[in-house]
């Protein structure tokens, strides 16, 4: 259970980040990668999810991606994901960095999302110079035949348009994330094991910039003994408190 001093600096905020991380989507029936539960152990996406795969066989890895599509396309937000969409009401300076690329905080209502990884619904033209650079499907109408898609204005190859292992980020979704890190006052950060950068560090710099740094996660993590305060529930649970205890729910 999180403290007053934690709720009080968050009713006194005034510019607000949540980083989220797989955990927020477990109680949806997302698979987390590591920590208790993880598929981190059997999970392909080290295999699959990376440029090599993609130029080896972008057949197969379309095919793992539109299962994982398939898996995704039902389940829905939790009432962590509602909290957090509600949190953003609350504050007229409010950004939410996701490492997941499941959607569900979009589904939920979030509207300021950076994210830092992409998203699984939608692809991208490999021709950096297409202007159809960057496609979104919004009614969940994956192309799955013939595989693997082809950009219909320069007949590239299309790609899911999310970050693969060895990959950088989108230059412009780490500047939207590292400015809203830089400029709050009060820092969540849910449902990461804070083993991948830049997320990873991206709490600590918020401490170190005078913000309240509150880590919502059932697990310790490396950086719960940097954190203003750390609370072993999960983000389902505590999130949905904490709104209630500082805003009335
Ligand atoms: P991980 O699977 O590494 O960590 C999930 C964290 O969520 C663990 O620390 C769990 O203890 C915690 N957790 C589990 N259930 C929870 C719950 N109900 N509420 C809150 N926390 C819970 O996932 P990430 O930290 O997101 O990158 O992994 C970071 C990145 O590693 C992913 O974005 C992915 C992977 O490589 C790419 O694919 C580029």
């Amino acid at each position: 259970m999180f403290s007053q001093r934690a709720v009080d600096a968050l009713k006194e905020a005034e510019s607000v980040v949540v980083l989220t991380g797989a955990g927020v989507s477990a109680e949806s029936g997302v698979p987390t990668f590591r920590g208790a539960g993880g598929l981190w152990r059997e999970y392909s996406a080290t295999s699959l999810a990376t440029p090599e795969a993609f130029r080896a066989d972008p057949r197969l890895v379309w095919e793992f991606y539109n299962y994982r599509r398939e898996v995704l396309a039902p389940l829905a937000p939790n009432p962590g994901h509602y909290a957090i969409a509600s949190l953003e009401d609350s504050f007229a300076r409010f950004t939410l960095i996701t490492q997941n690329i499941d959607n569900l905080h979009r589904v939920a209502g979030t509207r300021e999302i950076v994210e830092l990884h992409g998203n699984i619904w939608r692809v991208r033209c490999t021709n950096l110079g297409c202007e159809r650079y960057t496609l979104a499907w919004e009614n969940r109408d994956v192309p799955i035949d013939p595989l693997p898609p082809r950009c219909e204005a320069c007949e590239s190859l299309l790609r899911p348009h999310v970050v693969w292992f060895g990959e950088m980020l989108d230059p412009e979704q780490l500047r939207r994330a590292l400015v809203a890190v830089d400029d709050c006052d009060y820092l969540i950060v849910a449902g990461t094991s804070a083993a991948v950068q830049p997320a990873a560090s991206m709490p600590m710099t918020a401490s170190r910039g005078g913000a309240f740094v509150l880590e919502v996660n059932p697990e310790p993590t490396d950086i719960s003994p940097y954190m203003s305060e750390a609370v072993q529930e999960p983000s389902g649970v505590a999130l949905p408190r904490l709104l209630e205890a500082a805003f009335g729910g």
